[in-house]
């Protein structure tokens, strides 16, 4: 039998219970960076359970990711300055101009959109982050010009 990294993540929870699907489903984010279809299935198994809960229960938190993170990240922040900001103006460029599906992730997997409640630099707004780096005071307009440095791959050495 072969054993894969979500066996051995599951296992490492040692005694199982159904009260720790959820946790178990965080830890397997957190290793593999989103909840596959056949995780679900191993975690199923792993509580005796059906599938169909599982994945009722991933689906219904908005924490969980069912495909795998895009090249680079840009967390879109929505919190209230943000918002009074335009931020929704940004987010919805994102969307055109990266062609985003339902899930965040661009169709090429270069990207993945995420929004977030408040980044923490409200001062800044309308902020997001890409790939770990704050962007304050944004328009369309800059947001254009920072999306054609990453292209260029002049981005990660501003
Ligand atoms: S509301 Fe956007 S950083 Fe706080």
């Amino acid at each position: 039998m072969i054993v894969t990294p979500v066996d051995e993540i599951i296992s490492a929870r040692g005694e199982l219970t159904r009260e720790q699907l959820i946790p178990l489903l965080q830890d397997i984010q957190e290793h593999e960076g989103f909840v596959s279809p056949a995780a679900m299935v191993a975690v199923a198994n792993a509580l005796q359970t059906p599938v169909s809960r599982v994945f009722g229960v991933a689906t219904f938190y908005n924490q969980f990711r069912f495909a795998p993170l895009g090249e680079h990240v840009i967390e879109v922040c929505r919190g209230t300055a943000c918002h009074v900001k335009q931020s929704l103006t940004l987010a919805q460029h994102l969307q055109r101009r990266l062609k985003l599906r339902p899930d965040g992730n661009a169709a090429d997997g270069r990207y993945t959109v995420v929004t977030v409640a408040c980044l923490g630099a409200c001062s800044i707004a309308p902020v997001i982050k890409l790939d770990g780096e704050f962007y304050g005071h944004l328009t369309v307009e800059k947001l254009n010009a920072l999306l054609d440095e990453v292209e260029s791959g002049a981005a990660a050495a501003a």
